[in-house]
């Protein structure tokens, strides 16, 4: 198992790597991610006053929706990748949004004092963390006495088509290091319950956790796999692997598979994130 320095280490590297991805597909993205936002917010009870924090707030969400909700209040959107950040902050820019900052740290050690805020959102970052139990500790230890924790994660791969068909035409051809066991990987919280143990272990109270539907919306099969393999990091680190032809196979075998998605015009893939909710 590496260490938590080589994970982080290994975390900021690919996620500056994936940022150009991110930002060239920010509106597909955010589509596709907006159901899961949108629930995590229902459950903050976001107030004009709101002091907020988004842990591995990436591109920026749920955050700076927050932000607009909370126009007296504050926002505060961390990450470990200077890169994401910067995107936040571009998207912030263009929707006129003030209210707000950035600062580049990990999950696991916040540079913020005890009690200091009143909501802490944590969308698609568990799965990353180097421990995922020390920076519960730390969501909890930030959050005031009655201030809300809500996540989420992705469900099983079998619930997860809009990766796995991609994921499964690359490994028919590339060889994939098996995941770690406990290491960071887009599963790796998908059990059920996993993420309300560590919200119980840290002291929250109120724990509860729910399913919530996406769907990824292309226009074509071809910009599917266009998309994936510019933002997915598995996808992202087996191409670097692959020779040109064995490229052009996987892509194949991906459009195909995509193009039995195809409805109305569009290619709708679905998939579940796992929302959890907690209070201190
Ligand atoms: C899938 S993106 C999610 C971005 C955003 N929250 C969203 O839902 O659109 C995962 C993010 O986790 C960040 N990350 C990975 N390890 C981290 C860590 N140890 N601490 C904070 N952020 C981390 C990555 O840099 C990346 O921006």
């Amino acid at each position: 198992m590496p260490s938590g320095d080589e994970i982080r280490d290994v975390q900021q590297a690919t996620w500056a790597g994936l940022s150009a991805g991110w930002e060239k597909w920010d509106p597909v993205i955010m589509d596709q991610l907006g159901p899961v936002g949108t629930a995590i917010i229902e459950r903050l009870d976001i107030a004009g006053e709101q002091q907020h924090l988004d842990i591995a707030a990436g591109t920026g969400e749920p955050g700076l929706t927050v932000a607009r909700l909370a126009p007296r209040g504050h926002v505060v959107l961390t990450d470990l990748a200077a890169e994401m950040l910067d995107i936040a902050a571009r998207r912030a820019n263009a929707q006129g949004i003030t209210n707000f900052e950035t600062k580049v740290c990990s999950a696991d050690d916040l540079p913020f004092g005890d009690a200091t805020f009143d909501s802490v959102s944590v969308r698609f970052g568990y799965m990353f963390f180097p421990d995922v139990a020390k920076a519960t500790a730390e969501f909890a230890r930030v959050l005031k006495p009655g201030g809300r924790l809500c996540s989420s994660v992705w469900a099983r791969p079998e619930e997860n088509p809009w990766t796995t068909i991609a994921v499964q035409a690359i490994a028919a051809e590339v060889v994939l290091a098996p995941p770690v066991p406990d290491g960071p990987n887009m599963f790796r919280c998908a059990a059920p319950g996993y993420v309300s143990a560590l919200y119980e272990a840290a002291g929250l109270r109120d724990v509860a956790e729910w399913n919530v539907d996406v769907e990824l919306v292309t226009r074509s099969p071809t910009q599917y796999w266009e998309m994936i393999s510019e933002h997915v990091s598995l996808a992202v680190a087996a191409l670097q692997q692959a020779d040109e032809p064995t490229r052009k196979r996987i892509a194949k075998a991906v459009i195909t598979t995509a193009s039995t998605y195809e409805q109305d015009g569009k290619v709708r893939i679905p998939g579940m994130a796992r929302c959890i909710v907690g209070t201190k």
